[in-house]
Formats: structure tokens, C-alpha cells, sequence
């Protein structure tokens, strides 16, 4: 850390989780890490494919900045929790998340509908030290796509208290009350 900023790499290819995180954390110098690929998600938790990416951004060598590994998703009540973890793979390649999502879930109500977003943090520092933050987001599936903000299942998903997908909600509210905003919180929270 010099004089109080923090210079860190972001081991994600999502320019969206980027911008989110910079937005997040003031006074970092995010960048994404540069590298031909990432590893496999191949954990059975958040935490576990969050950690091997932070530990993965480690090993490519970029000493004096800190590593913070994201991984999140969309758990879904009628589909028992799926896509989970998988999310980023629940659509083919080409093919739709949404579309696929709402044709999954079919003319479902109520209870089956409800839905949380989840987000883990796992920040590796210079001198070896691992920090982690955890957020969760609930809500329900709307039964077609609102709002053109946020990216992947954003337009399908209500929050808690809220009419509006976070989609329509847009950009200040994510920042805010996000599941991402919630799991960098905790992160700065355990600085
Ligand atoms: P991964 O963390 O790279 O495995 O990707 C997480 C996937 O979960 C994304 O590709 C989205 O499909 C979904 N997801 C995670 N966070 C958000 C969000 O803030 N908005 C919408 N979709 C999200």
C-alpha cells in the first residue's frame, strides 16, 4: 500500500465486475490482470473459485500489488439454488442467460420465484496476508426482462423492497445495495 492506495489487480475478465469494484472501492488502483486465461471454475463454493483466482493472479507475478479474486451468482429457489455457482455457464455459448433462465423457471409463483444474488471477495496481499468479503442479495425473478443497467441477470432480478429490476434501478443503486457492494463492505471492513 503507498500512502494509502491500495494497487490492485482484479482477476476476472468482466469489465462490468470491474467497473462495479472500482466504484466500490475508493482509493484503489484496480486494474484487470493481465493474462491469457484464468483457471477452470472448478471449486465447489464462491470462496474457493474466488481464491484461486486471487491465487492464480498471485503466480503470474505481480509482487507489490494485491490480488483480489470475484466470484458471484444468481441461486434461484425453484430451480434448487442452480445456476449457482455455474452461472456464468448456464447459457451456451451465443445463447441468451435470461431467456434460458426464465424458459427454465416456467410460469412458477410465489415462493419459486425467490432468488438471491451472492458475491465473494478474496483479497491477497503483497506480504501473503488473505482477506475476504461475503455479500448476498435477495429477491425474486420478474416474469420477463425491465431496464437496460447492470449486466447478466440483472434485468430479471427484483430486489427485496423493490418493484424495479436492478436493471432499471440502475448504477447508483447497485452501488449501494448490491450483493458486490455488500461483499466489498465486508472486505474494507476486514482491512
Ligand atoms: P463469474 O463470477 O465470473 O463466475 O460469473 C458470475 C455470473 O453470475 C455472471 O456471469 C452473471 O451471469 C451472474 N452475476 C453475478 N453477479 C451479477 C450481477 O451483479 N448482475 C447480474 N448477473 C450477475
Amino acid at each position: 500500500m503507498r500512502s494509502g492506495v491500495v494497487v490492485a489487480k482484479l482477476a476476472s475478465r468482466n469489465p462490468h465486475k470491474l467497473e462495479e469494484l472500482r466504484a466500490l472501492l475508493p482509493g484503489w488502483e484496480l486494474e484487470l490482470l493481465e493474462a491469457d486465461e484464468l483457471p477452470p471454475e472448478e471449486g465447489r463454493t464462491y470462496f474457493e473459485n474466488a481464491h484461486a483466482k486471487a491465487l492464480f493472479g498471485r503466480r503470474t507475478g505481480v509482487p507489490d500489488a494485491w490480488l483480489l479474486g470475484e466470484d458471484s451468482g444468481l441461486e434461484v429457489e425453484a430451480l434448487g439454488g442452480a445456476p449457482g455457482i455455474r452461472s456464468a455457464r448456464f447459457a451456451a455459448p451465443g445463447e441468451d442467460p435470461v431467456a434460458k433462465l426464465l424458459a427454465a423457471l416456467g410460469p412458477v409463483e410465489g415462493q419459486a420465484r425467490r432468488a438471491r444474488y451472492v458475491c465473494e471477495l478474496v483479497c491477497l496481499s503483497p506480504g501473503g496476508g488473505e482477506l475476504r468479503g461475503t455479500g448476498t442479495l435477495g429477491g425474486r425473478i420478474a416474469e420477463e426482462p425491465r431496464g437496460s443497467g447492470g449486466f447478466g441477470y440483472d434485468p430479471v432480478f427484483v430486489p427485496d423492497g423493490e418493484k424495479l429490476t436492478v436493471a432499471e434501478l440502475g448504477g447508483e443503486w447497485k452501488r449501494a445495495s448490491s450483493h458486490r457492494a455488500r461483499a466489498a463492505r465486508a472486505l474494507l471492513d476486514a482491512m
